[in-house]
């Protein structure tokens, strides 16, 4: 059988409903079209994220590309020819690197999604206008997969009217973009035209495949911030706009899992096929996570919990005339449960197989006070979020997150949405679960 029906047969059997949840998740086939861009530099590591991930991968290149980083180490990388020419390119799976068959058609068939990284601003023109005169070109136009690119040039090449006319003709046909990022660029200017960094692009193009990954599990969610009562109309809570775990939720949902989302204060709307349920403070938070727990296989806790709730609130409210002239209020605090600790116990005790991931969130020692949390809560990763920035945690759409693990070692993400870092995060504990079962 060649290697493409075997790939093709994978995906049938992914694809049957019958299939066991406990199945490893099959790889899926990403074509890396890399064109001739300093950012080139970066491509083997983009390989390596995508293999890390469970993928297969196959690079093309431009040939000027092939300046820019050598064939011979994204073929060493992927085990697979890495090929510049329109002829005498290898078919995909063969590992005669000389085999004259082509195939531009047969690598576009195979792909699932095709990358292209660098993006440059030429090689964009070229796919906006519908050319086909070398290895990439060809792949770009024969395949039906989706497409990311992941531009990276100067700042001014970037801002041109040309560019820009045709990032909008090709994001009409459905191209997907990340980045590019701003910084220095290699040119020298300052801007925006850097290449997102490999660990962006891997976590696009989860999002751009799609997957059934989760099939067959149930993932328990929390997200958005417990309100403790003080009186009939003030709370205590947080700034938690539930962002976050909502992007866990949907991410989880759109890879076949079955998810409950355990909402705190939140003015979000439910994702597409996610059962939500509503609470307030901390101790109701706790009442609905043990009701879902039994069920659930996965379980991410993003939401942002009081640790400490008032220890009598009132009924009614509290006028200010009842108090003294010029008079404050005391208010007694009293510790909420560890919601997290208690689900980590919970699954320990029944031997239960269940990931369980943990959000930090952190305003300084981020990763120390990571170290020793996980350790305290028993999790099997938490995700630290430095919360003194501005663009990460709390109400914003990005978050720069490190993946902390019970032994300590730490995986930090760059900057990255927060759909993103959830793509990220799935794929990470789906890594997990696969070495637990
Ligand atoms: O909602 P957004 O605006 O998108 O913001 C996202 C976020 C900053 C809220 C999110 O990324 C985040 O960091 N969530 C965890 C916030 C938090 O409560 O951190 P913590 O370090 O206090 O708690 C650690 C873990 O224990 C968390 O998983 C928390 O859910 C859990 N916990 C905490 C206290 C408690 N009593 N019970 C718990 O289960």
């Amino acid at each position: 059988m060649t290697q493409d029906r075997q790939d093709r047969q994978s995906q049938d059997q992914r694809q049957s409903p019958g299939r066991s949840s406990r199945k490893r998740a099959e790889p899926r086939r990403i074509v890396v079209a890399v064109s001739a861009g300093i950012a080139a530099y970066k491509v083997p590591e983009l390989v390596r994220e995508l293999t890390r991930a469970g993928h297969a991968v196959r690079c093309v290149l431009t040939p000027r590309a092939t300046h820019f980083v050598s064939p011979l180490v994204l073929e060493t990388l992927t085990g697979h020819p890495a090929s510049s020419s329109l002829f005498g390119t290898a078919t995909p799976g063969s590992s005669d690197t000389t085999a004259a068959e082509i195939d531009h058609i047969a690598l576009a068939d195979w792909a699932e999604l095709v990358i292209v990284a660098p993006a440059t601003a030429d090689l964009l023109a070229r796919m906006t206008a519908g050319m086909a005169d070398d290895l990439v070109t060809a792949v770009l136009l024969a395949t039906r997969a989706p497409v990311l690119v992941a531009p990276a040039m100067n700042v001014n090449m970037w801002e041109h009217p040309a560019t820009r006319a045709n990032l909008e003709t090709l994001r009409a046909r459905g191209v997907r973009t990340v980045g590019p990022d701003a910084g220095e660029l290699a040119c020298g200017w300052e801007g925006q035209g850097r290449m997102s960094e490999p660990v962006a692009i891997a976590a696009a193009a989860s999002l751009a495949l799609g997957s059934d990954s989760l099939s067959g599990e149930v993932v328990l969610v929390t997200a958005g911030g417990t309100r403790e009562p003080i009186d009939a109309v003030r709370s205590l809570t947080n700034r938690s706009s539930g962002r976050m775990g909502f992007a866990v939720a949907a991410e989880a949902a759109r890879r076949g899992a079955t998810v409950v989302l355990v909402a705190g204060a939140t003015a979000l709307p439910t994702p597409p096929g996610v059962r939500r349920v509503d609470v307030g403070s901390a101790l109701e938070m706790r009442d609905a996570v043990l009701a879902e727990l039994p069920d659930a296989t996965l379980v991410v806790k993003a939401a942002a919990v009081a640790d400490f709730r008032p220890a009598n609130p009132q009924d009614r409210k509290i006028k200010k005339e009842s108090l003294a002239e010029g008079g404050g209020i005391q208010l007694e605090l009293v510790p909420n449960p560890d919601i997290l600790a208690e689900v980590c116990r919970l699954t320990k005790e029944q031997g239960s197989h269940r990931v369980i991931v943990g959000f930090a969130a952190e305003s300084h020692d981020v990763i120390e006070s990571a170290r020793r949390k996980i350790a305290r809560k028993g999790c099997h990763l938490l995700v630290a979020n430095d919360v003194s920035r501005s663009d990460a945690g709390f109400d914003v759409d990005t978050n720069a997150v490190h993946f902390v693990s019970p032994d300590g070692e730490v995986e930090d993400l760059p900057l990255l949405s927060k759909d993103e870092v959830a793509a990220h995060l799935l794929d990470r504990v789906a890594k997990i679960r696969d070495g637990l079962r």
